[in-house]
């Protein structure tokens, strides 16, 4: 069992602390905000995540976890510091701010603490700044890691109790070591390997996955202009074993583990920011990075797609009342950080559309943009009457809807659906003029 502190009370830094708490550590979550802490302390998340609540509240009980707003205490407190800073893009590039400075802050508390001690960075940042930037803060002698992390929203506990691989980098064999019991009781593969091999490790990923969305968006905008479903072309390419592989005589879902499902482009804190921070890493060594350039282009002009094929049935959007569903990134999440379904919104805005949105979850941000929204306290409220309507988050609510529930209630049963959630057919046989990301209603 390991004393932890963890630098951060974002999402990465409770989901985090919150599983090595689990995992038999005693784990202290440090952040600026009185209210986070105490609501932590109560067993309360400050965000909503599926299992966090509970888990939170199990810990606390254990007297595994707690939060505080004392920095100086925790890390003086504790073996092992966890950094789960921001690591946000300002200008397209990775800003260190709160890296540095949470690394300034810790190495003061360092400085007069004898007993061995080790700094992990957990946030994403771009090769070579936990060796060239984080390392140089510290006192000499601090042990030193780079841990990325692969927790997906919505599904970010499972993620963070059941990892497929844990990464470590280190800055020497020590480091890793004592950094490494943190996690004695994952029985995955771990990996240890250089500070900078760690953080390439996790942009690659990003970049990976973020680049097969944007190839399978490329395919739907092909589909479509070619009068073809996208969704038969994927449902044939996805059974390819190297894609889903057979295990155990089971096929693995396809699409689930692919990343090619076609859809309004991703968002979310994480593949938005890192594909632009990878790009100019890439740029500043002098690689152009032109797959990850166009991922990033494809994904921009992504969510207008829904909007042209509302445009392709209603001509002009112009005092229309349209509904949108969903503003979170994803479903089980209440994130709209770079969400689509923002661009929707504020591009059906310009055109002078009427709003009307709905999202079991989430709020809209401020703004006067989102002033002209009208939000819906349900689904059925939000079709109420509606000119057309775009599906923007897979909402299990959302994946429910007939087409009896559209059409009862809308002035025109027009359905866009940016997700594919809906059987094409049967929709269609039902009256709906449909239509959906890779397919367009040919009448
Ligand atoms: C992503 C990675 O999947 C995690 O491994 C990583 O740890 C995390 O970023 C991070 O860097 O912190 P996350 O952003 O939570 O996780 O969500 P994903 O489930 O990967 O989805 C990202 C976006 O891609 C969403 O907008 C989603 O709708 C979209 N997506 C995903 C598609 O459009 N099509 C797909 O087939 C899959």
């Amino acid at each position: 069992m390991k004393k932890i502190s963890i630098i951060g009370t974002g999402y990465v830094g409770l989901v985090t602390g919150v599983s090595l708490a689990a995992l038999g550590n005693s784990v202290v979550c440090v952040g600026r905000q009185e209210s986070k802490a105490k609501d932590i302390n109560h067993g309360k998340s400050p965000y909503y995540e599926p299992g966090l609540d509970s888990l939170i509240k199990d810990m606390v009980k254990k007297k595994r976890l707690t939060a505080t707003t004392d920095f100086d205490m925790a890390v003086a407190n504790s073996d092992i510091t966890i950094l789960a800073v921001g690591t946000p893009t300002i200008n397209n590039k990775i800003d260190l701010t709160a890296i540095k400075e949470a690394t300034r802050q810790i190495a003061n508390v360092l400085k007069n603490k004898k007993i061995y001690h080790v700094v992990a960075v957990k946030s994403t940042v771009v090769p070579g700044a936990t060796e060239n930037i984080v390392k140089p803060l510290l006192p000499s002698g601090v042990g030193l890691c780079m841990n990325p992390e692969f927790l997906r929203e919505g599904n970010a506990v499972e993620d963070a109790l059941h990892p497929d691989r844990i990464v470590i980098g280190q800055l020497n064999e020590k480091s890793g070591r004592v950094f490494s019991e943190i996690y004695k009781k994952n029985t995955c593969p771990k990996i240890f390997t250089s500070l900078k091999t760690a953080e390439l490790i996790k942009y690659t990923s990003n970049a990976l996955f973020a680049a097969l969305i944007s190839f399978s968006n490329e395919i739907a905008r092909i589909s479509q202009k070619t009068g073809v479903d996208v969704v038969n072309v994927w449902d044939a390419v996805h059974l390819d074993n190297r894609l889903a592989p057979v295990v155990n005589g089971k096929r693995i879902r396809p699409g689930f583990i692919s990343y090619l499902y076609s859809g309004p482009g991703f968002g979310g804190s994480c593949f938005p920011k890192d594909t632009k921070a990878f790009r100019a890493y890439a740029q500043s060594i002098g690689e152009n990075a032109q797959v990850i350039d166009s991922v990033i282009k494809i994904n921009d002009s992504q969510p207008l797609q829904t909007i042209a094929l509302l445009q392709k049935e209603l001509k002009s959007l112009k005092g229309k009342k349209i509904a949108v569903l969903g503003f979170s990134f994803k479903p089980d999440t209440d994130d709209i950080r770079e969400s689509p379904a923002l661009t929707i919104i504020s591009e059906l805005i310009r055109l002078k559309a009427h709003v009307i949105a709905h999202d079991p979850v989430a709020k809209l941000p401020d703004g006067t943009i989102f002033k002209q929204v009208t939000v819906a306290p349900s689904v059925s409220k939000a079709l109420e009457k509606a000119d057309g309507v775009i599906v923007v988050t897979s909402w299990q609510d959302y994946k429910k809807l007939t087409p009896d529930d559209f059409k009862s209630k809308m002035k025109q049963a027009i359905v866009v659906d940016a997700r594919r959630i809906y059987d094409k057919n049967t929709f269609v046989k039902a009256g709906i003029r449909y239509s959906g990301i890779g397919y367009e209603n040919e009448n």
